[in-house]
């Protein structure tokens, strides 16, 4: 294979940098996907979908959305930023379910209706003589101008509406939420999924007491373990390659669930492969593992910085060894004897006395508090982890670009 077709076909089957759209490529999403699919059967009931940053929100939707959408025209998707209020979120909707020359629009019977355009309220009715879509100001006229929208927009129109979070604006919340009890009310056919946090979907049904019965809310997980390793297995044979067993295990514990880092770090090691001389039916080895791991933290590097340099500069050198210790051997939970070996080793590698094992204790516990970025965490037995567990490969780095050797960070290496 070419480098030219190595690369066309890993693109095709990892996705670090954008959603997914299409269910062939979503993985462990199937029982959501017919979660959603089941909810916008119900008249009036819209969706919901939260969870943590990076967790696969936008994938879900947009995958939900497209299959829902009718083939007569695209899906309409707004993304939200800071200064956005209920209104100005509407207008932009409007604006992409619009076309620009508002002569194009179709004129059927389900536009014009009993009441001709001219019942669709002030702000569709601008839109109609000027080809602008106005902000509406009220409550009615952004639902009469939505309805429109629906109904000029295709057959069965899907909405998706991401990064419900980033509108701080307080009244928008209830205005969201009066919002969906009037499109159940006036039987619009638009369908809307809402992504964000979860505190966003929280404060709409703080403001409306009724909000939950026109909102089918999915809370994401984490991928499930099947699902890590389907990403890597369909990329991996795509380009004919065979990634070991332990690698994939490793792949998918380090990368805690987050998609991204499962498409980042495979993409990173399918490639190393490719370097060291491709062939058909070619195995992975544990260096691999490691230069890819290392490759990946690095091309990410200031996700980690900033907390990290947060977190070391109180405690100046032996902060930063420890969590060196705590990161060292593939273990990736650890316990104080352990970590207390691997801080004296790397002491020594720097010619630097080690404190006494309590006190390097206090300062490993003082790493879970808020003012040191919360980098570590611990059980009640004294079992310490970094609860990113990609913060930990970034600890790795660090400590080999000081030229400090820890132990493998693969069983096998
Ligand atoms: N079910 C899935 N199967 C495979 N890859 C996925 C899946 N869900 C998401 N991904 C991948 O994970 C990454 C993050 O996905 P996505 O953007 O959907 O997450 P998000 O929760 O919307 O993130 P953010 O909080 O930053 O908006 C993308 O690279 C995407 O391709
Ligand atoms: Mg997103």
């Amino acid at each position: 294979m070419t480098e030219k077709k190595f690369a066309e076909t890993l693109s095709k089957v990892l996705s670090p940098s954008r959603a997914i759209t299409s269910p062939e490529f979503l993985r462990g999403r199937e029982k959501r996907l017919t979660e959603i699919e089941r909810a916008f059967a119900v008249p009036g009931r819209q969706v919901f979908i939260y969870g943590l940053r990076g967790v696969g929100k936008t994938s879900l939707a947009l995958t939900s959305a497209y299959k829902m959408q009718s083939a007569d025209s695209d899906i309409i998707n707004v993304i939200c930023s800071e200064g956005d209020t209920f209104f100005s979120v509407i207008q932009s909707v409007a604006e992409q379910a619009l076309p620009t020359d508002p002569r194009t629009i179709k004129s059927s019977e389900k536009v014009t209706g009993k009441l001709g355009t001219k019942g669709y309220g002030i702000a569709a009715e601008k839109y109609i003589e000027t080809g602008r879509v106005p902000e509406p100001s009220t409550l009615n006229e952004a639902l009469s101008l939505i309805e429109f929208c629906s109904n000029a927009h295709s057959d069965i129109p899907v909405c998706v509406i991401d990064e419900f979070e980033s509108i701080k604006d307080h009244p928008s919340h209830s205005q969201f939420a009066r919002f969906l009890k009037g499109v159940a009310d006036r039987c619009i056919s638009l369908k809307f999924i809402f992504c964000g946090i979860a505190e966003s979907v929280e404060e709409i049904f703080v403001s409306h007491g009724s909000a939950h019965r026109y909102l089918h809310t999915e809370s994401l997980e984490r991928m499930p373990w099947e699902a890590r390793f389907e990403i890597i297995d369909f990329a991996a044979s795509s380009v004919g390659i065979e990634i070991d067993r332990t690698t994939k295990i490793r792949i998918a514990a380090i990368s805690d669930g987050f998609p991204y880092f499962v498409h980042e770090v495979t993409a990173k090691l399918l490639w190393q492969c490719f370097d060291r001389g491709y062939q058909n039916g070619m195995q992975t080895v544990a260096a691999d593992f490691t230069a890819a791991l290392e490759s990946a933290i690095a091309g990410i590097e200031l996700e980690f910085k900033g907390p990290y340099d947060r977190a070391v500069e109180k405690y100046k050198t032996d902060g930063e060894y420890i969590l060196w210790a705590l990161a060292d051997t593939h273990e990736l939970k650890r316990n104080l004897g352990e970590i207390y070996k691997s801080y004296v080793t790397i002491c020594r590698q720097l010619d630097h006395p080690p404190l006494e094992k309590q006190k390097m204790n206090v300062r490993l516990s003082s790493f879970k508090r808020d003012s040191f970025s919360k980098i570590i965490s611990s059980d009640r037995r004294a079992w310490y982890e970094f609860p990113q567990k990609m913060m930990r490969g970034y600890a790795r780095l660090r400590a080999s670009r000081k030229d400090i050797h820890l132990d493998p960070d693969h069983p096998l290496g």
